[in-house]
């Protein structure tokens, strides 16, 4: 039977950092309207109780949200924990880290962005109907530089093709599960989605800077989806809340936001390279243990050693205020070099 006669109206929860899991809800719901069903997104915050009024038994239910770390955004993994039991279909979308190189679209890898979520959701009784990635271009500014706007137009007109079409088929009954031709890879790297998960995450929020062009406006503050950035001594100060989503970064006036990529590494070679090192060499039998011990011990001297790391950022944030300081750090930046460019979904798609 078709899906677009048993549900009336489409909801899509979505979360975003730089706007193209915005863009990707807008498509579906457009799709809805063009096939008499009524389409709505709502925004993902922490606080969902107003959010789920409008969320009736043939509602159809869509999430989409980015990938970070080969997973689901905490925020989003914490809404779906919250969301309340009901028997409504749901489609998942993912958007990932698409690139080009010359005529070629890459893809970017899933991990458990997809399969989470599908288990939660189906765990508390929901009927999932399909789940897709769409390849939209890559934000993760610490780690490239921005894509080209002629790339980013490009790969924008791809996925609005793809994205359409997938909603449509859902729309038509069609149970659509794109996301399971990658199920073995994104198993195989499920362990870098935990650790990124447990870890990974909060080390990343300790490797934003405001430089001295920042003139204090606390936009970056205003407008985090997480409030992770406090105003400390009027300067951004990221706490261990931030989801390196992005937003901040890419859409600060100034141009102020970098990451110190030098003393970043140096850092955390130190934090995490050589301090563990000379901490569990330091224990007999450390070296017959086996790997697995000699991992999970790995592990837990990382996690704790978060709390220096969290000593040396506030250290770090005090030291900006100099200007001399703040312009040798800043130089450290790729982000500051000029071709680095940020990144937001073009203003067409999420306006
Ligand atoms: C911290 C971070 C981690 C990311 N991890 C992944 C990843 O594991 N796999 C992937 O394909 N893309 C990854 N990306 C890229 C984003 O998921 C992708 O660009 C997404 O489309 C951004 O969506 P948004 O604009 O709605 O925030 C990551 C980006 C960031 C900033
Ligand atoms: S970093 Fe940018 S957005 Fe944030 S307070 Fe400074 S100038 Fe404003
Ligand atoms: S601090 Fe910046 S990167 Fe972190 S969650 Fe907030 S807006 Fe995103």
């Amino acid at each position: 039977m078709l899906l677009k006669a048993m549900c009336k109206n489409l909801i899509i929860y979505y979360f975003t950092g730089t706007g193209n899991a915005l863009a990707a809800a807008r498509w579906c719901a457009s799709v809805a309207e063009q096939h008499g069903v009524s389409g709505k997104i709502i925004k993902i915050k922490k606080h969902l109780k107003a959010d789920i009024s409008q969320l009736r038994d043939d509602t159809l239910v869509g999430f989409c949200y980015p990938t970070h770390g080969f997973n689901a955004p905490p925020i989003v993994l914490d809404f779906l924990w919250k969301f309340p039991k009901t028997k409504n279909k749901v489609f998942l979308i993912n958007t990932r880290a698409g690139m080009k190189a010359s005529k070629l679209f890459t893809p970017g890898l899933s991990g458990l962005a997809q399969v989470l979520p599908a288990i939660i959701l189906r765990v508390k009784g929901y009927k999932i109907v399909g789940f897709g990635s769409i390849d939209l271009p890559s934000n993760w500014i610490s780690l490239h530089p921005g894509l080209r706007a002629k790339v980013v137009d490009s790969i924008f007109e791809r996925c609005e093709r793809i994205t359409t079409s997938f909603m449509g088929k859902i729309l038509s009954g069609e149970k659509k599960f794109r996301g399971l031709y990658s199920l073995p890879i994104d198993l195989l790297i499920s362990p870098i989605s935990v650790l990124y998960y447990l870890i990974g995450r909060f080390t990343l929020s300790k490797t934003y800077i405001a430089s001295y062009k920042c003139n204090s406006c606390g936009l970056c503050s205003k407008e985090c989806p997480v409030k992770a950035i406090n105003m400390l001594v009027n300067r951004p100060f990221w706490t261990y809340k931030c989801e390196s989503c992005m937003h901040c970064m890419n859409s600060c006036p100034q141009h102020a936001i970098e990451t110190p990529h030098l003393f970043t590494f140096i850092m955390w070679w130190v934090i995490f390279g050589v301090v563990p090192a000379m901490i569990l060499f330091s224990l007999p039998f450390y070296k017959d243990m086996p790997h697995l011990i000699q991992s999970v011990l790995d592990f837990i001297v990382s996690a704790i050693l978060l709390l220096p790391l969290f000593f040396i950022y506030r250290i770090l944030h005090f030291l900006l205020k100099f200007k001399a300081v703040s312009i040798l750090i800043t130089y450290t930046s790729l982000t500051k070099l000029k071709f680095w460019r940020r990144y937001m979904a073009p203003k067409k798609y999420v306006k």
